[in-house]
Parts: C-alpha cells; sequence; structure tokens
C-alpha cells in the first residue's frame, strides 16, 4: 500500500502525534551544538501548524546511559524560535500530564513532549503490534488524532514511537520522510554514468553500500576514500603502516579486508583506489604516492592524496548522478581537510547528486558546500535504503 502523506491529513483542530528526528550533538553545557537536525523537520512542523493542527511532538535524544541523554526543553526552545508558532515543553511523554498539555493545546500550538527514551521500553525493538501495546503507545495514543512520522533518521529502529501508533492511528509520512524515501530508494531511475563515492570509517556500511551498488548494476564507478579506502589498499596487498593497519584491525575490519578483495575480483574496472595518501610529517601534510607505503614509524594515513582528488574529480565530471556516503579523510583536522573537501566539492557539480547522512552532512555543512541536490538527515537509516535492507518505520507506515 503506498504511504499516505500530509496531503492526504485534513489537519485543522485535530491533534497529531509528530514524531521527528531531532537527535543532536550538544555542548558541554547540555545546550544544542547543532540545529540542522531541527531545522529540516521545520517545513512539516510548520505545514501543520498553518492548517490549524494541534501538534504534539515526539522525539528522542541520546541513548540511555550515554552523554547525550538529556531533557527535551533546549530542542522545544530551539523550535519556538523557529517556527512562527508558539512551542511548548512538557517534562512528561504519555502520562496524566502529557495527555493534559496535549488536550490544552490551541490550534496552531506545538508542545514537545519529553525524551521518548526516558522510558524504558523505547529503547527496546518490538514488533509493530507489540509495540501499540507498550505503556507509551497505550498512554499517548487516546490524546491524539492522527500519527506523522516525520523521523526518517530513526527509520531503521523498530521502537515504540516509530512503529507502535501506525497499529493504532490513522498515520502519515512527514515531508522529510517523503523526500528521504523519494531520494534515497529512487537511485536505480537516476540518469546514468552513476558514481558513488564511498567513505568515511564505518567500513561495514561504505563496503556494504559499495557491493549492493556494484552487485545490482547501480554503480557505474565507485570511488573509494577514507578509511575505506586503507581496507581496500590492504586488500591489494599495500603495506600502509603500522597506525593505520592497527586501526584497521582494532575495529576487527579485518574480514573487510577480504570483502574488498572480493569486490576487487569480481569489479575490477568499476572500482577506483587512491593513488596517493596524506599522513602528517612534521607537523604539517605531507603527501605520498601509494606505491612508497608504508608511511614512516607511527605515521597515519589520514586522507586521500591530490592526485586522487583530481582523478577522481575527472569520473565525477563525467557522471550524470553521484551517491555520496562518507568523508575522505579526518576532515575534522585541518591538515586533513583537502580530500573531503575536493571530491564533496566535485561530487557537488553533478548534475544529481544524493548525499547519505551522519558524517558526511556534517562535512558538507563545515565546509559550506551548496548544490547538492539531497543531503540525507540519517546515517544508518539511509544506509538501509541504499543496500536494500528493511526499514522498520516505513513498514509500519506502508
Ligand atoms: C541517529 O542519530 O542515528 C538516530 O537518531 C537514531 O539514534 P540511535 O542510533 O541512537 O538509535
Ligand atoms: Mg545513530
Amino acid at each position: 500500500m503506498a504511504i499516505r502523506t500530509l496531503d492526504d491529513l485534513a489537519a485543522a483542530n485535530r491533534a497529531i502525534g509528530v514524531r521527528v528526528d531531532i537527535n543532536s550533538p550538544l555542548t558541554a553545557a547540555g545546550g544544542l551544538a547543532d540545529d540542522a537536525r531541527l531545522r529540516a523537520h521545520v517545513d512539516t512542523l510548520a505545514e501543520l501548524l498553518a492548517a490549524d493542527a494541534r501538534v504534539a511532538v515526539l522525539a528522542h535524544q541520546g541513548r540511555p546511559g550515554g552523554d547525550e541523554f538529556a531533557r527535551l526543553e533546549r530542542h522545544a526552545d530551539r523550535l519556538d524560535a523557529l517556527l512562527d508558532a508558539p512551542v511548548s515543553y512538557c517534562d512528561a511523554t504519555f502520562s496524566t500530564g502529557a495527555r493534559d498539555a496535549v488536550a490544552d493545546l490551541a490550534p496552531g500550538e506545538a508542545v514537545v513532549l519529553e525524551n521518548t527514551r526516558f522510558y524504558s521500553e523505547e529503547y527496546m525493538t518490538f514488533a509493530p503490534e507489540r509495540a501499540a501495546d507498550t505503556a507509551l503507545v497505550d498512554g499517548l495514543a487516546p490524546a491524539l488524532d492522527a500519527y506523522v512520522n516525520d523521523a526518517f533518521a530513526a527509520a531503521h529502529r523498530s521502537q515504540p514511537s516509530l512503529v507502535g501508533f501506525p497499529e493504532v492511528l490513522p498515520s502519515y509520512a512527514g515531508r522529510v520522510m517523503e523526500a528521504e524515501l523519494d531520494a534515497l530508494s529512487g537511485v536505480a531511475d537516476t540518469p546514468t554514468p552513476r558514481t558513488y563515492v564511498v567513505g568515511g570509517a564505518k567500513v561495514p556500511d561504505s563496503v556494504e553500500v559499495a557491493a549492493h551498488a556494484l552487485s545490482h548494476g547501480l554503480a557505474d564507478n565507485v570511488l573509494v576514500t577514507g578509511v575505506v579506502a586503507n581496507v581496500f589498499l590492504a586488500a591489494t596487498g599495500v603495506d600502509l603502516g603500522r597506525a593505520s593497519t592497527d586501526f584497521i584491525h582494532e575495529r576487527d575490519y579485518g574480514t573487510e579486508i577480504a570483502r574488498a578483495a572480493d569486490l576487487l575480483a569480481a569489479h575490477n574496472d568499476a572500482l577506483h583506489l587512491p593513488v596517493d595518501v596524506a599522513v602528517e610529517r612534521d607537523g604539517a601534510r605531507c603527501e605520498l604516492s601509494t606505491d612508497a607505503l608504508p608511511p614512516a614509524g607511527d605515521e597515519a594515513v589520514c586522507d586521500i592524496g591530490s592526485d586522487t582528488v583530481d582523478a577522481y574529480a575527472d569520473v565525477l565530471a563525467d557522471s550524470e548522478t553521484v551517491v555520496v556516503n562518507g568523508p575522505a579523510g579526518v576532515f575534522e583536522d585541518d591538515l586533513f581537510a583537502d580530500g573531503t573537501r575536493g571530491v564533496f566539492g566535485a561530487a557537488s557539480e553533478v548534475e544529481h547528486s544524493i548525499v547519505g547522512g551522519g558524517d558526511t552532512a556534517a562535512a558538507i555543512r563545515r565546509f559550506d558546500i551548496t548544490g547538492f541536490d539531497h543531503v540525507s538527515t540519517g546515517g544508518g537509516a539511509a544506509i538501509n535504503l541504499l543496500t536494500d535492507a528493511d526499514l522498520p518505520a516505513v513498514a509500519a507506515l506502508r
């Protein structure tokens, strides 16, 4: 069944639970270090509020026991500033306090309910039917007329606030969810030649994206960068030196070297590996040809080199579509920012450009690169879509 969207929802005067993903990095003082995810949901929330909905915002922040496990008061303040409508905060999620806060909303007003993960069932995995029979859904659903899921970035979690409500309420995809599904599940319909850029430090995810794209004929080229490139170079027998080799093995990425070797054997023509890399030497960036590896002593391979950036830019200049997943190096360090800045800059000029989320989106904001057609708000959720894996929250809406 097709997923219903806000186009199908008569929102006026109705109490609508809107699940968003505003899980954000926090400052040491507990403030929001980055509000990109809040800004992403403004369209959905503003549209509902302008239609005179009474909006109850549901969201998580952090993980139980983690440093960023926090109340949503600051998030509510920030949404209040971002939206023309009044946004309040309620320190309850599904108790009488929460139901009363929803009941008290006037049309065109919103309340941010407390962090869903303050309550233990929300950090468990349930099938939708069972998720509907949890304290959260059971307690809050009676106060709501409808449910909107806009939390694409959490759609890979089968948790009550994400999969339970569609069992008991008319349910709809929000605008973020809709745009993400359109862009990330529509890759096969984009024009070719199609190039994937894989990188970052989450090697298993990136190798999976590359393997899926190659084995399904989605990728004409795969440009390999980041720690992923180190793993592929190791698969060709390059000695990366002690530091980079230890990094791979400390994370148990040894099996990824074997997967990389298999991919190279099957898809050698499509896979592009770095011809040079960058290390830090005497406090400066030092580029080495991959033929000149290993680097000296404890030097670690932290970026692709400029000849590689040029070669990759040539491939991108001939591409009609690019799918980018993961930065090219340790871009947070100025010494190792060139690879990511160069490759992302070239990718942003491709006619159709889609960017997976997480660290990739953070790098784009850092370098202020504009011109990408779609920058995902999701990390794991985007990987799932790019590899045709399950998204339980989307299945629940369907
Ligand atoms: C994310 O930041 O990846 C999403 O908000 C999901 O959070 P989680 O990985 O803690 O489930
Ligand atoms: Mg996460």
